[in-house]
């Protein structure tokens, strides 16, 4: 079984967010009470220089033990001797980790004879690393080959993403409401592009919407502007506009004298922001106007941060939008987040319960909602 415990861990190799290795669990206890045994394979981090201590999957070992109920046994490479041995031994309801996938470039190449190793370990192949499914690698997509067709399939977790995920981009309900944040615009374009054909709304915050304020002729201060993205920013208002799509922009910022926690802080238009200020939240008026037209909403989609919410005086705009996106869910609007950035503030704010979903894809959520075909899905389809 493919897994994405790809988690951040502390300078002391605690896990400071288990959401991933969470959302794995009712895959796992389905196959060991349906009678089998689970072989989890993974990679975490960007190893480049083979097994490093840093990278190690060990360091999950007994949390996973413990959210599952059961010692989870360890092997110290994912191929090999030790890898083999401590497969064929499994008995049913026995769980094994393998050492990090990417300990070997083979595993980022998307070598076969690499997959085949890792296929020979199994019976059956569980996709269930819907963040790592934008990666066209050994583990991911290529292992796949190796499976007969009744013998390969997707897990809870990639089943449950991949049916959000389309629900939102193939039959939502209307009006539909995507909220876009984060610092850069280059980032999101293709994303905004594939959604102008299918929401109602596009609520624009965070360090992006200075590019579009920009664009429009106002003035922004020394906030953050992408200068080669102020065309692009054009483009996109006028093919909003043609096509009949709503586009907030944050109407009102916090703005602040230096990017840091102990900056001078105030408020003012968008377009109008003073010299030497920054904006580094959404103000007042802009969160009354998100928050009714997410209250006015059936599906919303929410992708990025309002503000740099790391900081308590810029936190406001992330909040008020996860407020809303909160109570739209409670009077049955269907509500998605994804984004690594987006989900840490939905569980730091405590709303990831009030939501209707929380993908644990960060840039496999962004590609599959660009529209793109993930290569981890393709490849069991
Ligand atoms: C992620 O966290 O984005 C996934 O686990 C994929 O990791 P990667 O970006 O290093 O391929
Ligand atoms: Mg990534």
């Amino acid at each position: 079984m493919r897994v994405d415990y790809n988690v951040p861990l502390d300078e002391k190799y605690n896990i400071t967010d288990d959401t991933r290795i969470k959302a794995t669990i009712l895959t796992i206890k389905k196959i060991l009470d349906d009678g089998g045994s689970v072989i989890l394979m993974s990679h975490l981090g960007r190893p480049k220089e083979g097994p490093t201590e840093k990278f190690s999957l060990k360091h999950l070992v007994k949390h996973l033990s413990e959210l599952l109920g059961k010692e989870v046994q360890f092997a110290n490479d994912c191929i090999g001797e030790e890898a083999v041995q401590k497969s064929e031994v499994l008995k049913p309801g026995d769980v094994l980790l393998l050492e990090n996938l990417r300990f070997y470039k083979q595993e980022e190449k998307g070598d076969e004879a690499f997959a085949e190793k890792l296929s020979k370990l199994g019976d059956v192949y569980v996709n269930d690393a819907f963040g790592t499914a934008h990666r066209a690698h050994a583990s991911t997509a290529i292992i796949a080959k190796f499976f007969s067709p009744e013998n390969k399939m997707f897990g809870l977790v990639m089943e449950g993403e991949v049916a959000s995920a389309e629900k939102v981009l193939n039959s939502a309900e209307k009006p539909f409401t995507a909220i876009i944040g984060g610092a850069k615009v280059s980032d999101k374009i293709l994303i905004i592009e594939n959604l102008l054909e299918r929401a109602t709304d596009i609520i624009i915050g965070g360090g992006m919407a200075y590019t579009f304020y920009k664009a429009m002729g106002g003035n922004v201060g020394k906030s953050l502007v992408e200068e080669d993205r102020i065309g692009t920013a054009k483009e996109l208002l006028k093919k909003a506009e043609a096509k009949g799509v709503n586009i907030h922009l944050p109407s009102d910022s916090i703005i602040a004298d230096k990017f840091a926690e102990d900056a001078d802080v105030s408020s003012s238009l968008s377009n109008t922001v003073p010299d030497g200020w920054m904006g580094l939240d959404i103000g007042a008026l802009a969160c009354d106007t998100f928050t009714k037209v997410i209250h006015d909403s059936k599906t919303v989609l929410w992708n990025g941060p309002m503000g740099v919410f790391e900081m308590e005086k810029f936190q406001h705009g992330t909040k008020c939008v996860a407020q809303a996106v909160a109570d739209a869910t409670q009077k049955g609007a269907f509500t998605l987040v994804g984004g690594g950035d987006s989900v840490a503030a939905v569980n730091q704010f405590g709303f990831a319960d009030k939501v209707s979903y929380v993908s644990t894809g960060g840039g496999a959520m962004l590609e599959y909602f660009e529209g793109k075909e993930l290569p981890g899905i393709a490849a069991l389809k």
